[in-house]
């Protein structure tokens, strides 16, 4: 890895944890960059369906990585000339990028990629390994979580106010089953990292979480 001296804040977190919203929030905060490294998975996973690749094929979804053309444009995520922000955004996009976030080979390929959103004058990046493998070095490492009743709570309340009814029981459930695919997997799993801050959002709004990241980050840049 080439040092940069570029600072990174990670937020790292399982499913609906906040880290997206956060995430922007603090990178427009600071003017920073922001790297919302699930959507790439989520992408990989939409291309392979597309290309008629299933999710089970490592091999062939590592090759197909390299020829992908994705560009962050806004609130919007282009393939090639599509605009698949919303087409990556469902439960099963997200099951999917699960999946296939579990190979190696396919974590390695999407690896420099993301080095690369590390751009003056700094980056937030949100995942699951932001501060454990992709930016080990990040200035600040954030881990924040919430009770599955609570996540699964707030991703029904979302999809509500998106017009979509959901069974909550059945989103509590895909929630869980994500989790523990992204926690036991043998490829940097969901895991804080030594030197993070943890935050439990059960309880909190997104206005303190916000002021609690802004502060330590002010403290350490
Ligand atoms: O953050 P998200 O829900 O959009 O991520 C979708 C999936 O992608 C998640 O369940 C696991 C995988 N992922 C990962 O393995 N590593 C990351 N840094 C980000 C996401």
């Amino acid at each position: 890895m080439i040092a940069s001296s570029t600072p990174v804040i990670a937020i790292d977190g399982p499913s609906a944890s906040g880290k997206g919203t956060l995430a922007k929030k603090v990178a427009e905060h600071f003017g920073f960059h922001y790297l919302d490294s699930g959507a790439l998975y989520r992408v990989v996973a939409y291309a392979s369906k597309a290309s008629g690749i299933a999710w089970t094929q490592e091999e062939e979804i590592a090759r197909l990585i390299p020829t992908l053309d994705i560009e962050f444009k806004g609130n919007d995520i282009l393939l090639g000339q599509l605009s698949i922000d919303s087409l990556i955004r469902t439960e099963e996009m997200g099951k999917g990028a699960s999946q296939v976030a579990q190979y190696p080979k396919v974590r390695t390929a999407l690896f420099d990629l993301q080095q690369q959103f590390r751009k003056s004058p700094g980056l937030v990046a949100d995942g699951r390994d932001m501060g454990t493998v992709v930016f080990p070095d990040a200035k600040v490492k954030i881990f924040l979580t919430a009770s599955a009743e609570t996540r699964a709570k707030r991703r029904y309340e979302q999809l509500l106010q998106a017009g979509i009814k959901s069974d909550y029981d059945v989103i509590l459930h895909d929630l869980q089953a994500r989790d523990k695919q992204d926690l036991e997997r043998a490829t940097a799993p969901l895991k804080m990292a030594d030197n993070a801050l943890c935050i439990d959002t059960s309880h909190l709004d997104i206005a303190s979480v916000f002021d609690q990241i802004v502060t330590v980050s002010q403290q350490a840049l």
